[in-house]
C-alpha cells in the first residue's frame, strides 16, 4: 500500500513538472516571437458604427500615409475584398495598420508575416509590423464571410 502511493506521487510529481515546463517554454516561444519578430498581437482600440464605417472617418477614405518615419495605415476588409486596392512601404520602417469591417467578420492575414488579424463589424484592430523583406505580400481573408471568400484576396508592396 505505502509502495503503491509512492509511485502515484512520483507519477503525479513528474506530470506537475512536465506542466511547468511546458508553461515555461511557451513563455519562452512568445518572448522570442516579440523579440525577433515584433508585437503583433493585435488589439482593439475601439469602435464605431458599422454601419458608418464607409461614409465616416478614417475609413471612409481607406489609405497610407506617411507619419514622419513612419507608416499609419486606415484598411476596410469587406465582403469581398480590402481597400484601399494598393498599398505601398519602405522595407524597415514600422507600418501601423488599423482594421475594420462594414458588414460581416473577415479576417486581414499577411502571407510570410505573423500578422493574422481577426477583423468584427465596428471594431478598430491595431497592429504594427516593420517589413524587412522587399516584395510582394499577399492579402487574405481566412474568416468565413460569404460566397465571395475564396476571392477575398490583395496584396501589398514593400519596395527596398
Ligand atoms: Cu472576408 Cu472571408
Amino acid at each position: 500500500m505505502e509502495h503503491n502511493e509512492h509511485i502515484i506521487e512520483r507519477y503525479e510529481r513528474a506530470w506537475i513538472f512536465f506542466g511547468l515546463a511546458m508553461i515555461t517554454v511557451f513563455i519562452i516561444l512568445i518572448g522570442y516571437m516579440v523579440l525577433t519578430m515584433g508585437n503583433t498581437i493585435p488589439v482593439s482600440t475601439g469602435r464605431i458604427d458599422a454601419t458608418k464605417v464607409r461614409t465616416e472617418g478614417d475609413f471612409a477614405n481607406p489609405r497610407v500615409e506617411q507619419v514622419g518615419n513612419e507608416y499609419v495605415a486606415y484598411i476596410q476588409a469587406f465582403a469581398f475584398g480590402y481597400l484601399p486596392t494598393e498599398m505601398k512601404f519602405k522595407a524597415g520602417k514600422k507600418v501601423t495598420f488599423y482594421i475594420t469591417s462594414p458588414d460581416v467578420q473577415h479576417s486581414f492575414q499577411i502571407a510570410n508575416t505573423n500578422i493574422n488579424v481577426q477583423v468584427i463589424p465596428g471594431e478598430i484592430a491595431k497592429v504594427s509590423y516593420t517589413f524587412k523583406q522587399p516584395g510582394e505580400y499577399r492579402i487574405i481573408c481566412n474568416e468565413y464571410c460569404g460566397i465571395g471568400h475564396a476571392n477575398m484576396i490583395s496584396k501589398l508592396i514593400v519596395e527596398p
